[in-house]
This record gives C-alpha cells, sequence and structure tokens, in this order.
C-alpha cells in the first residue's frame, strides 16, 4: 500500500527535502499553513498549481536558508546545480554550448541557475509558478548585479511563441509537480526550435518506494513503484497545500517520446565521496546504496 492518511509525513512522502520537519526546516511554512497531513490523493493541473505555488511561496524563506549557498544563490554569478549529489553544469555540460542560445529554465525559483547561464553568455529567461521564489531571485539579482527577465506562469501552459528557444531546462523545478508532465513536454516541445535540448532532473523515480528519511529507515522498500496517485498533504480544512507526482522511468521516457522528442541519456549521479552534506531525504548512507537523482536528456529532433 501507497500509505494512509495516519502516516505521518516522514512515512509518506518522497519529495524532496520533506523529511525534516521535525528539525525545524520548514517552520515557517508550517506557521503559515498551519498543521498540515499527508495523503494520497488524486489532483488535477490546477489544485496541483495552486497547492504548489502556496507551499513554495510560504517554504521560500526557509528553502533559501536551507539550502541557498550550496544552490549559489547569493553568488554574484549565480550557479548551475543539477541536484543535491552536487553536480555541477559547469562540470557537466548536459546542455552542451549555451553561448549565444536562447535558453529557457523551467522552476527556476530564485533563479541561480538562470543567472549562471546568463553569465556564460545565454539569452536566459526564467520562469516559476511561486512569485515568493521569484521575488527572491529579484533580490538577489538587486545585490548581484545580473538580471535576467523572470516569468511568473505554471510549466503546463507556456506563454511563449512557438520555436523561442535553443535550450530548455529544469533543475527539480516545475516537472515533478504537474499533475500533466505529458503536457510540460508538448509544451517544451513547441516551444523548442529543431534540434534545440530539453534536460531536466527530478527525483530518482525508484525513490518512490522507500520513506522520506535519509537514515536506515529510508532503505527499506515500502510502497508500490505503480501507484501514480500523488504524495499530497492538505491544511486542517482540507485544501491541498504540496502536491508531488510520480512517474516510473517508462513513463517519463514515453511522454518525451509521445512530444516527438527523442531521449539520449538518463543520467544518474553517484553520491560524491567528498559530500558528507544531507538534503532532506538525501544523503551519503542513501546516495551510497541507490540513485537519487534522474537528469532525463532529450532533444527535439532538427
Ligand atoms: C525544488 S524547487 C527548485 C528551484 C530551483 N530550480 C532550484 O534548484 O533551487 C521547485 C520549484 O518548482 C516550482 N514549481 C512548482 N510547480 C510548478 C509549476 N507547475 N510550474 C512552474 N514552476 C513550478 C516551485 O515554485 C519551485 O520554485
Amino acid at each position: 500500500m501507497s500509505g494512509s492518511e495516519n502516516t505521518p509525513v516522514s512515512d509518506l512522502s518522497t519529495a524532496p527535502d520533506r523529511a525534516d520537519d521535525e528539525t525545524g526546516r520548514h517552520a515557517i511554512a508550517a506557521e503559515i499553513l498551519g498543521e498540515t497531513r499527508a495523503t494520497r490523493i488524486r489532483l488535477g493541473s490546477l489544485e496541483s498549481e495552486r497547492a504548489n505555488r502556496v507551499w513554495w511561496d510560504a517554504d521560500t524563506e526557509d528553502y533559501h536558508r536551507t539550502h541557498g549557498e550550496f544552490l549559489g544563490v547569493d553568488t554574484p554569478e549565480g550557479e548551475f546545480v543539477w541536484c543535491p549529489e552536487g553536480l555541477h553544469e559547469a562540470d557537466v555540460q548536459l546542455l552542451g554550448p549555451v553561448a549565444g542560445r536562447d535558453v529557457l529554465e523551467l522552476g527556476c525559483g530564485s533563479a541561480p541557475c538562470t543567472r549562471w547561464l546568463a553569465g556564460q553568455g545565454a539569452r536566459a529567461v526564467g520562469l516559476d509558478i511561486s512569485a515568493g521564489m521569484l521575488q527572491r531571485g529579484l533580490a538577489a539579482m538587486a545585490a548581484s548585479g545580473r538580471t535576467v527577465p523572470l516569468v511568473q506562469a505554471g510549466a503546463e501552459n507556456l506563454p511563449f511563441a512557438d520555436a523561442s528557444f535553443d535550450i530548455v531546462c529544469s533543475a527539480f523545478g516545475a516537472v515533478p509537480f504537474v499533475a500533466d508532465s505529458g503536457r510540460v513536454m508538448r509544451e517544451v516541445a513547441r516551444v523548442l526550435r529543431p534540434g534545440g535540448r530539453w534536460v531536466f532532473s527530478v527525483n530518482h523515480p525508484m525513490r518512490w518506494i522507500f520513506p522520506d528519511d535519509p537514515g536506515e529507515h529510508g532503505l527499506i522498500a515500502m510502497f508500490p513503484y505503480f501507484d501514480r496517485t500523488p504524495y499530497v498533504e492538505v491544511d486542517p480544512a482540507g485544501r491541498p497545500t504540496y502536491a508531488e507526482h510520480h512517474r516510473t522511468v517508462g513513463d517519463r521516457v514515453r511522454e518525451l517520446v509521445a512530444a516527438g522528442l527523442e531521449v539520449y541519456d538518463i543520467v544518474e549521479p553517484e553520491w560524491p565521496d567528498h559530500l558528507d552534506r544531507e538534503w532532506g531525504q538525501w544523503s551519503p548512507l542513501r546516495g551510497s546504496v541507490f540513485p537519487g537523482t534522474a537528469i532525463f536528456c532529450s532533444r527535439k529532433p532538427r
């Protein structure tokens, strides 16, 4: 079974950074949203968008207090970190050459990646559903002096003309949170130019089967890989305040192919020896046994 309404959040969740409520990492969100409970219920696109806007607005400050430095949010240049395993785009170049290219980042948050891309010579645009996250990006830009255009919108309805971008990318932004990720793939295919790349990182789908716990408990398989019922948190009135949608590896590949894109790699970053930092359910312990992140690399045929 995939969990019941009485299952504690830390037992049910597979979402990034959700296992550390008891350490106070989401203290401000908890104050704003009240006592929430975790459940598994079907949720459509609009409800998921609303829930995640509510969550990321509420968690902006805590998220940046906990992860801002690792992500390079307040560095003058910005930084492009793909995942809690600390993979930097500067080292792996999954996007290929970006200088002079039109690049769109989905779920950019406070936009350290978009700013980094601009610093590499890209014409970079960041898009996110959360005004709170984007405002944090504006503050970082004001301090650093490097500005990039930011757009508030949902990834299922991209407010851009066909064939506007050479590259679209996302580092744990948007894709795990939308109800209709197939639609995101079609939207990306639409706004990409022929030959353009679409590269995105998400929780590795196999993580869905484990409790969201960086310790030993998080090594025990408990939930069915094939259960796509979303993980949802609801407030005392029953309103969703967070939603995460699971897809299997096969689902993700099929959605990309159905959108007319070619999948040419799925990168599964290994946990690096030097990294002893935890990020929610990501930890050196779990990282030494199985992957935490999958980065899907695809392109639009010429
Ligand atoms: C884990 S954060 C990642 C942010 C950024 N990429 C980073 O590495 O810090 C997820 C981001 O996805 C955004 N997001 C969630 N649902 C979205 C949607 N439907 N459309 C666009 N952005 C969304 C959230 O607002 C949040 O900023």
